[in-house]
């Protein structure tokens, strides 16, 4: 089984979790009985969908929505992704507990095109050495915690979720 993982990540972050997803699939339990490889691609190659089994599709969360590159690469491909099975995920809220805690804007019409399984949101990191000027005096005037926030448990977790799944449901 095939499994293509697509990511949209300014700084660097969301590419983390999806690396951490791509790694974690082949080796769960389920992975490894559906004898599963996964191949990690930035949204902005715009991968084929075509030569993959499942879709992952992830997007860092910058005012409230996907970035660019990830809401394209879905409108180009909504065809091929809603004939497989796809699942979204999301990177974004900050500090302890996550905020902001609401789902992104985008995350009902991306999944309305995909007609993806589900869509899960980690939190994400801020770094502000990472950051452009205008970016930094936004998180400073929000007063944003700083700090990496990704829960690798959690993202592994929400793999082997996606695995066990796509065991009992490959299809459908
Ligand atoms: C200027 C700015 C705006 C942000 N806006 C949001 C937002 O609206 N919602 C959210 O959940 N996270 C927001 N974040 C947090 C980022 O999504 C978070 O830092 C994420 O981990 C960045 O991912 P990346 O490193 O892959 O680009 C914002 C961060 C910055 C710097």
């Amino acid at each position: 089984m095939r499994v293509l993982v697509v990511v949209a990540s300014k700084h660097g972050s969301t590419w983390g979790i999806a690396e951490a997803i791509a790694g974690e699939l082949p080796s769960t339990d389920a992975g490894r009985a559906l004898g599963v490889t996964a191949v990690l691609q930035a949204a902005e190659h715009a991968p084929d969908p075509g030569g993959f089994d499942v879709v992952l599709i992830g997007s860092a969360v910058y005012a409230g929505r996907w970035l660019p590159a990830a809401r394209d690469y879905v409108s180009a491909h909504a065809a091929a992704l809603r004939t497989r099975p796809v699942w979204l995920f999301s990177s974004g809220p900050i500090g302890e507990p996550p905020f902001p805690p609401d789902e992104p804007h985008d995350a009902h019409p991306m999944l309305q095109l995909t007609g993806a399984r589900g869509h899960r949101v980690f939190p994400g990191r801020l770094d502000k050495a990472l950051l452009n000027f205008g970016e930094r005096a936004m998180v400073t005037a929000m007063r944003a915690p700083l700090g990496d926030f990704r829960n690798w448990e959690e993202i592994r977790g929400w793999a082997g979720e996606v695995a066990a799944e796509l065991r009992t449901a490959p299809t459908g």
